[in-house]
């Protein structure tokens, strides 16, 4: 490494970092464990630059003068962990249309998608429904999608719904990208038909829940791992109480429900687990 290089490298003291994790608890929930210094420093290194702010102190001490809610909300989109493929958690998608919809067709239903990163998983619970609307003419007309996340500009990728074709490629074969998108010039874009049940908003999960509205389904997927114990069980808790009784919660496959909450039924059908908030 070049002499200026080294000198440019942002680094993480102790205290820094004990602050640091103190502004991403309070604003994300978000835990970081210890010794993740380097995390920190890669991930906000090109932000640091971009603001013209020599080190983690200077960061540090504007986000604590609370002048900077874009400097803010930039530091919490750095620091969260995006990840995302179509169908994740392949079970999940066979239980929503071999027993959720046929269940709740009829009716109106609305779903949310809790922490929707770039938009992978609400497009493809619309696509099921889509396919599901093709197989039953007349049925599950009335899907409503609401998809949020903590990050404003991951949310403008999803808003958009155009992929490229590695993005396209992952978890989805070549006769659905066929079925579920439009060509488009920086790769696929999803069809509208799937787009528009979806509605997309910036919503921390840390925050109270009321503005959002009741659900039949919640998909709360991949995201509880970033949480301390008492916030995750504290969001399953009120998730429990956005739910219609009858109502399903779906948690990452590799995720199990946080606390023995005897509200919930645990259903294991099709390879997957999901909970029914008891009627
Ligand atoms: C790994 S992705 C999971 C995406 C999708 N649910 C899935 O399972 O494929 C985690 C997402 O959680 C979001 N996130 C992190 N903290 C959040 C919070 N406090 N409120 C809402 N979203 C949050 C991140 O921005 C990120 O997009």
């Amino acid at each position: 490494m070049s002499h200026s290089a080294a000198k440019n490298q942002l680094t993480c003291s102790v205290d820094d970092y004990q602050l640091f994790k103190k502004f991403l608890s309070d604003a994300s929930g978000i835990e970081l464990g210890d010794g993740k210094e380097y995390l920190v420093t890669s991930r906000l290194g090109g932000l640091l630059r971009q603001c013209g702010l020599e080190n983690m102190r200077a960061l540090l001490s504007e986000l604590s003068s609370g002048r900077n809610l874009r400097l803010r909300a930039s530091v919490v989109d750095a620091m969260t962990t995006n990840e995302t493929f179509w169908f994740r958690d392949a079970p999940h998608f066979r239980l929503l249309a071999s027993k959720i919809f046929p269940e709740t067709d009829s009716q109106r239903l609305r779903i949310w998608s809790a922490a929707c990163s770039s938009g992978q998983e609400p497009y493809s619970i619309s696509m099921q429904a889509y396919d599901y609307r093709l197989r039953n003419p007349g049925k599950l007309s009335n899907v409503e999608i609401v998809s949020t996340d903590i990050s404003a500009s991951i949310l403008s990728e999803a808003r958009k719904g155009v992929y490229s074709g590695l993005a396209a490629s992952r978890g989805l074969n070549d006769e659905q990208r066929q079925r579920y998108f439009t060509a488009h010039a920086d790769g696929y874009e999803v069809k509208q038909e799937i787009k528009n049940k979806i509605r997309f908003q910036e919503f921390n999960l840390t925050r109270d829940f009321a503005s959002l509205g009741y659900f039949d389904i919640i998909f709360c997927r991949n995201v509880l791992i970033y949480f301390p114990a008492a916030v995750k069980n504290d969001i399953i808790q009120r998730m429990s109480k956005a739910l219609r009784p009858g109502g399903y919660l779906f948690l990452g496959s590799t995720e199990s429900m946080p606390i023995n909450l005897d509200v919930f039924k645990m259903v294991t059908e099709q390879g997957g687990i999901i909970y029914q908030l008891k009627k």
